[in-house]
């Protein structure tokens, strides 16, 4: 479907799941979730309105290191990726999870600034995120070419593949690419790289190894954000599936691995519990001090990162780092 922009189009090649639909995925997700042991609950049910909301707030603390350091980074290597990006002419720079395109902005003024020939095409889930971003940019950046897809990213790099034939650098920013499992990981890279060609670049944000005392203190705030975003887990199920966890019998509790380089969140029953789910019809018991694993997020070497290029066919070009090398986005091209 095409929607009609003045300059810039939007194209929806999958929408979000309605709302039926995810509720009953939620329903079955957090089932096989509990009925697991140990138990866990996918990271995926943390964005509702409030999770939301509770992260922009996690963003923003002064603990919460990772995306201010992106950031950073990409201001201070702007130029060098710009040339690099543009250096053998037209391309299209395909933004995977663009959001609000906070980050990305930086790179397209500067691409814009250089007079480097591209077209920015922002992917993202969210209709209503690529509809205010097409806005945004019509009137912040008039001049630039953009096209916007809504859909999963699959979907949208099929799309990109069957109708964007000239060359391709794709982001993905932020530190996404840690919270899958290793070989989740792997099957994430191996397909993007399935739909690039020779030539193609990617550019993937990575969280680094560090002092485990910064790492631990940005899963574990003092001002107990973490906490109440882990925890709304909880009370999403709450509201959505009529379920009965007392949040004040539960706790949130952050673990950094420094050998496996493992940021793992838990959410611990502080008590022997039975919770029960309406939705489902199911009931759940707790031991004291049973955890709820909820999230994993991976730390990486130069290395590693490197590595995970390597096996899934990609080459480093360049490794950009942020000046405490606290957090890096590697270019990595396709031959
Ligand atoms: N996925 C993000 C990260 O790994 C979000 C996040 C921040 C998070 N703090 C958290 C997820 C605490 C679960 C629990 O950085």
């Amino acid at each position: 479907m095409q929607l009609n922009h003045t300059l810039h189009p939007l194209t929806i090649v999958s929408q979000q799941s309605d709302a039926a639909t995810t509720y009953a995925d939620f329903a079955k997700d957090i089932t096989n979730g509990l009925n697991q042991t140990p138990k866990k609950l996918s990271s995926r049910w943390f964005y509702d309105a409030k999770g939301s909301k509770l992260f922009q707030q996690i963003m923003d603390m002064p603990e919460y290191y990772l995306t201010r350091c992106e950031f950073d980074l990409l201001n201070e290597h702007k130029q060098a990726m710009a040339s690099q990006f543009g250096k053998e002419g037209f391309f299209h720079l395909i933004d995977l999870g663009a959001g609000d395109a906070m980050k990305t902005k930086v790179l397209i003024r500067e691409l814009t600034a250089t007079g480097q020939n591209f077209e920015y095409v922002p992917v993202d889930i969210s209709v209503d995120a690529m509809q205010e971003l097409t806005e945004d940019l019509h009137e912040e950046m008039p001049a630039v070419l953009a096209q916007a897809v809504v859909g999963e990213y699959f979907d949208a790099l099929k799309w990109l593949q069957e109708n964007k034939s000239a060359r391709k650098v794709v982001l993905f920013l932020g530190s996404n690419v840690g919270n899958f499992e290793t070989q989740e990981s792997i099957n994430f890279l191996k397909s993007i790289r399935s739909y690039l060609q020779p030539g193609d670049k990617l550019l993937l944000g990575a969280d680094l190894r560090k002092d485990p005392e910064t790492i631990i203190d940005a899963y574990n705030d003092a001002a107990g954000i973490t906490a109440e975003f882990n925890l709304n887990l909880l009370e999403r199920m709450n509201r959505e599936l009529g379920a009965n966890f007392n949040l004040q019998a539960f706790q949130h509790y952050a673990l950094y691995d420094p050998q496996e380089g493992v940021m793992k969140s838990y959410l611990v029953s502080r008590t022997d519990q039975q919770v029960d789910i309406h939705a489902t019809g199911q009931s759940y018991t707790f031991k004291a001090w049973e955890a709820i694993h909820t999230e994993s997020s991976h730390k990486y070497t130069l290395q590693q990162i490197q590595e995970l290029g390597k096996v899934c066919g990609f080459n480093t070009e360049t490794v950009f780092m942020e000046k405490n090398q606290y957090f890096a986005d590697v270019l990595f091209t396709v031959d």
